[in-house]
Parts: structure tokens; C-alpha cells; sequence
């Protein structure tokens, strides 16, 4: 089987690369960065720069793909050298929700958009983003974090969206979001001291819990939220 993996240079993507790269059934990851080259080498790992905000990055990317099995969208932002997630109103930026809108939803859409044709061929295949449940609304008790939430209930609903087009048009795929659960990343890392420790995962383990998650799914659930456990999380 062949995979799509964007975001293979973050924290989750290159730990979801090299178990994925061990499988004996995957023959090829085909895996993207945005500014530098990891230092991954394996026979079955090719890398490819994109950049997510610009669609013609991704149109060029897709098109030299072929079919695909699995795209995992593992690429995102919460803050930037510039933005840090809001605490409240006052420190809403216009341009930084903008782009994080841009790059935890939109993308996954654009992705969509390029890679159709590379899932129409009958066999199952998943095309699956990593979302985040503070992006379910009827969880949301502690407010803030307003680009990020709003970005990633976005996403979530293109998620929910393409699932319905695509059982019509591409029924072999099953379309997901997924929650990899608190995960020791360079996206966490400003946040985590008030995590306790058992629930702050390995990069390891949150990903062999996700590929877990999408290994057990079958079409008939496409358009589903999944927390890292397999449990179905609410909008
Ligand atoms: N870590 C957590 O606790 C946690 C919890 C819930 C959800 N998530 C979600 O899990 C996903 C992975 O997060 P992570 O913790 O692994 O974060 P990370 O280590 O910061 O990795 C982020 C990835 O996104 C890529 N990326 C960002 N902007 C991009 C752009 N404009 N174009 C192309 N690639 C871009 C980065 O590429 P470069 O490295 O090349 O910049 C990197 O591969 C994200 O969607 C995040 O929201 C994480």
C-alpha cells in the first residue's frame, strides 16, 4: 500500500512515518516538510517540500503521486514565532486566525481536492487529518484559544462534508478525524505544565494509537471524529 503522509517533519507526522515505514504491507511513503529536509532516510521514504497555505504547492506535490491508499494530513500550527494562542478577545489577531484557518482546515480540503482522482480505484483506502478535540464545540468548557479551536472545528466539518460527497462519489474511502490526545511535540510544548504525566503521550505512542484507530475503520463510519482510544467524539 502506498501513503500520502503531510506534516512527516512535525512531532506526530515523523513518528506516524517510521511505523508506517515498518509495516510490511506499506511499500512507500510518500511524505512532505515545509522548510527542512528531516534527516529520515529510508528505502521506502521519499520527501517532497510543500507548503500548505499555497494550493499550486499542493496541486504539484499530488500530481506526481499516482494512486494512493492512505493520506494522512498530520501537518498544523497553535502558535507561531509572532501569535500565541489567545487567552481572550483582546489578543485576537486577524491574520494569524486567518492563517491558522488556512493551515488546519483549508489545507486538508485543498488536499482533498488534488488527491481524488489518486483514491478512485475501488480499493479501501483512508484519508484521514489530525484534528484536536478542543475543535468539538459541545466539548468546549474553557473558551480561548480562539484561532485554533475555530480552525479546527473548520476542519472538522470539511471532514463531516467531504465524507458525504465522497460516499456517493468515492465510496472505497473512508474520510476521518482523528485526536492524537495530549502529545510531547514542539506544538505542545509551551503548554504542557499542567498536564499530568500519564496523560502526556510519546509522539510513539499517540501514533501507533492512531494508525490503530484507522486501521479498524471501515467506510460505513466515514465522517467520523475519533479520539486516539477508537471513541467516537461529539461535534
Ligand atoms: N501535540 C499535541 O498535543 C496535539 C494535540 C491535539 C492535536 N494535535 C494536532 O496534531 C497535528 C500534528 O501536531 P504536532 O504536535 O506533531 O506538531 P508539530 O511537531 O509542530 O508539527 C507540525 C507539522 O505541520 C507542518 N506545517 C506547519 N505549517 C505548515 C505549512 N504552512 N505548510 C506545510 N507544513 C506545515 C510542520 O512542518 P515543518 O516541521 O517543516 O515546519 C510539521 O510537519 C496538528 O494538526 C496538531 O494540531 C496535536
Amino acid at each position: 500500500m502506498k501513503v500520502a503522509l503531510v506534516g512527516g517533519s512535525g512531532g506526530i507526522g515523523r513518528a506516524l512515518l517510521k511505523q508506517l515505514a515498518g509495516r510490511r504491507e506499506v511499500r512507500a511513503v510518500h511524505a512532505t516538510f515545509r522548510n527542512n529536509p528531516p534527516d529520515l532516510d529510508h528505502p521506502k521514504v521519499s520527501w517532497q517540500p510543500i507548503d500548505l497555505a499555497r494550493e499550486s504547492s499542493i496541486r504539484n506535490w499530488s500530481e506526481g503521486l499516482g494512486e494512493v491508499d492512505w493520506l494522512i494530513n498530520a501537518a498544523g500550527i497553535l502558535h507561531s514565532r509572532d501569535n500565541q494562542p489567545e487567552k481572550n478577545i483582546r489578543q485576537l489577531e486577524p491574520d494569524f486566525f486567518l492563517r491558522s484557518v488556512s493551515i488546519n482546515a483549508l489545507s486538508t480540503l485543498l488536499l482533498a481536492k488534488s488527491l481524488q482522482d489518486h483514491l478512485k480505484h475501488g480499493r479501501p483506502a483512508v484519508f484521514a487529518a489530525v484534528s484536536a478535540k478542543v475543535g468539538s464545540i459541545s466539548d468546549n468548557r474553557l473558551g480561548g484559544w480562539y484561532s485554533y479551536r475555530a480552525s479546527k472545528a473548520a476542519l472538522n466539518m470539511c471532514i463531516k462534508t467531504l465524507a458525504i460527497e465522497w460516499r456517493r462519489t468515492l465510496p472505497n474511502v473512508t474520510v476521518a478525524a482523528l485526536h492524537p490526545g495530549t502529545t510531547d511535540t514542539a506544538l505542545s510544548k509551551p503548554f504542557q505544565r499542567n498536564v499530568a504525566p500519564d496523560a502526556l503521550f510519546s509522539p510513539e505512542r499517540s501514533a501507533a494509537l492512531l494508525l490503530d484507530v484507522l486501521a479498524a475503520l471501515t467506510p460505513d463510519q466515514s465522517g467520523g471524529f475519533w479520539s486516539y482510544s477508537g471513541e467516537r467524539l461529539p461535534w
